[in-house]
């Protein structure tokens, strides 16, 4: 039974507790349990009989215990939902351990920044709230404020920088926020913001650094705390400024010590790891932007203040481990999670490679679902290799007809992702070849160990930033010196093996001098060839096509062709292409 120990305060009426932990280690008597337990006004600590039967309460000590009082007394749900906690069933089968996500994406604005914006919005004075309010941000913060001043019918001003993608433009506007655009990136728009709340007598609202923004996203430590009273191993959280963090931290480290709380940051935007490592917040040059509702250049000192002394450990993730990630939370729940959103995810997956844990529960904020549709075609083509599904490998094979069979063949159960040719000199040929890995084969480095053994020439680009992001868009250029190069367009159903059996079907009877395919996960594969074909080998090879029933066009005259991988157009073609094309 649970009694309180503080005689000196009244009380005015018995509270239930809302939550109590499981057992964990006694913080005070080494090799005893305890277990803890809150309410919605104290925080209790109750030693277990085996403690000594000592129960002790403590309210409001130290930092992180004013915090639990602050997020007890957060004002969100007029505009924020309590976010599902929800298995994330096919990770938790992959990773060995039960993977649980906290649903921010369930949010109106599909973020939980309302929580924080909201909350700071409600605490102003009736005066403030008259004069309006105004913050800066590109993102799901102008979001959560335009939201929150429409709600408590506040005028709210957002200043967002010029290059603002429209869509968030709108969103924000549809929302009643007054829009400026000003400057080119957040910190001109965030100085402009700044001195116009100076100006006209404005409330600026930080989107992190302030304690009752803090207290606001704390509320989701109190709602996970409330959703899962079972052992939770580690909580992980996306960090940019901090305040997201902070919040959860605050919370979980007072009820749930034993959790241990994890920041996940991208390598190109460490923000958190390096204040931590410098022990005071330090300023980045730059940030990368994939990522952008984390890319912050300098973490909030009061942020930072909390997370030094309640974090446990910030890890980094790589681009292409966001998107995987991306792709394992759809997997699981057919909601695309924005990169910020990810994070979490990709720093459990990066975690358990480092830290073998079985059978335990790790969470991980879902943070926001605002993603630019455009952005999915880059997502997708980086997950494979986040992933560490896809080995990109140089190859070189004998310049002679039938030798692109033959390594197909050589690649046996490999599914190839990507072949990219075009010919070069008579010897010897360079091929630019993606490849999937088999589940359980992680290496691309034992792909081309194999390889190797067969008498190719290898060299593996898997990690090679260049081939992957502009090298692999550029093999080719124009080969004046081959003759009689025809260029044919094929599609055929895509599906295991199926470019095997098209090179197949070309045998060996034909020289291949370009050849272009990446898998796109389309219906259907398509697959640009050059072959050369002197004028009396056409009839036959056009029949043999028709005998594999191929679906083929002759491209030998697009401009295109012409153009970047034959020798050019002359002039009078240039102007009667673009004549055609304009
Ligand atoms: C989707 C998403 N995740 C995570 C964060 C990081 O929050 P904080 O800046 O409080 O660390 C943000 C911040 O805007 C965000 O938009």
């Amino acid at each position: 039974m649970l009694t309180c120990a503080l005689s000196t305060t009244p009380f005015r009426r018995v509270f239930a507790a809302l939550v109590t932990s499981p057992e964990v280690s006694c913080a005070k008597t080494p090799g005893k349990t305890e277990r803890l337990c809150y309410t919605d006004d104290y925080l209790f600590r109750k030693h277990l009989v085996a403690c000594g039967g000592d129960n002790t309460m403590f309210a409001g000590a130290g930092m992180a215990s004013r915090y639990v009082d602050r997020i007890l007394r957060a004002q969100v749900y007029d505009v924020a939902c309590e976010s599902a906690l929800t298995r994330a069933p096919r990770l938790s089968q992959r990773l060995n351990n039960q993977i649980l996500l906290k649903r921010e994406d369930e949010q109106t604005i599909f973020s939980f920044k309302l929580r924080g914006a909201y909350n700071k919005i409600y605490g102003l004075s009736a005066a403030d709230r008259a004069r309006g309010v105004i913050a800066a941000s590109a993102g799901n913060h102008a979001q959560g404020v335009a939201l929150a001043g429409h709600r408590l019918q506040i005028p709210a001003t957002i200043v967002m920088p010029g290059t603002t993608p429209g869509i968030k433009v709108d969103n924000v506007r549809r929302l009643g926020g007054k829009v400026i655009l000003h400057g080119d990136s957040y910190d001109q728009a965030n100085q402009f913001a700044q001195q116009q709340a100076t100006a006209q007598q404005l409330s600026f609202i930080h989107p992190f650094d302030d304690p009752a923004v803090i207290a606001g996203q704390g509320t989701i430590g109190a709602e996970i705390v409330r959703q899962h009273a079972e052992p939770i191993a580690a909580i992980f959280v996306p960090v940019g400024g901090g305040g997201l963090i902070a919040g959860i931290a605050a919370f979980i480290k007072q009820i749930r010590p034993e959790i241990k709380i994890i920041g996940v940051e991208p390598e190109d935007a460490p923000t958190l790891h390096q204040a931590l490592a410098a022990g005071c917040p330090v300023r980045l040059d730059q940030v990368g932007l994939f990522a952008d509702g984390v890319a912050v250049q300098q973490i909030g000192a009061e942020t930072f203040r909390v997370a030094q002394e309640l974090v446990d450990e910030v890890i980094l993730v790589s681009t292409d481990q966001i998107c995987a990630a991306i792709k394992a939370i759809f997997e699981d729940t057919r909601t695309v999670a924005e990169p910020a959103g990810a994070l979490a995810v990709a720093g459990i997956q990066r975690y358990l490679v480092q830290h073998p844990l079985q059978d335990q529960t790790l969470i991980a904020i879902l943070s926001g679902a605002n993603i630019n549709f455009e952005r999915l075609r880059h997502v997708g083509e980086r997950t494979e290799v986040g992933e560490q599904r896809e080995a990109l490998l140089a190859v070189e094979i004998p310049e002679q007809p039938g030798s692109f069979l033959r390594f197909c063949r050589a690649l046996k159960a490999h599914n190839i992702t990507e072949f990219n040719y075009r010919y070069a000199d008579g010897q010897r040929a360079q091929v630019f070849c993606g490849v999937t890995l088999a589940p359980g084969e992680n290496d691309a480095a034992h792909l081309a160990a194999e390889l190797r053994t067969q008498g190719y020439t290898v060299v593996d680009m898997t990690d090679n930033e260049v081939a992957r992001s502009h090298i692999r868009h550029m093999v080719g250029g124009t080969a004046p010196q081959v003759t009689d190069e025809r260029i044919y367009r094929f599609t055929f159903p895509e599906r295991p093996g199926a470019l095997l059996r098209f090179l197949s079907g070309l045998s060996d009877r034909w020289n291949i001098s370009l050849f272009h395919y990446r898998n796109h996960g389309a219906a259907y594969g398509r697959v640009l060839v050059g072959i050369q074909l002197p004028v009396q080998a056409r009839a036959g090879f056009a029949a043999a096509m028709a005998e594999a029933g191929y679906d083929i066009a002759d491209e030998t005259e697009n401009p295109a062709y012409r153009l970047f991988a034959q020798g050019g157009l002359s002039t009078g073609e240039h102007h009667a292409s673009s004549a055609t094309h304009s």
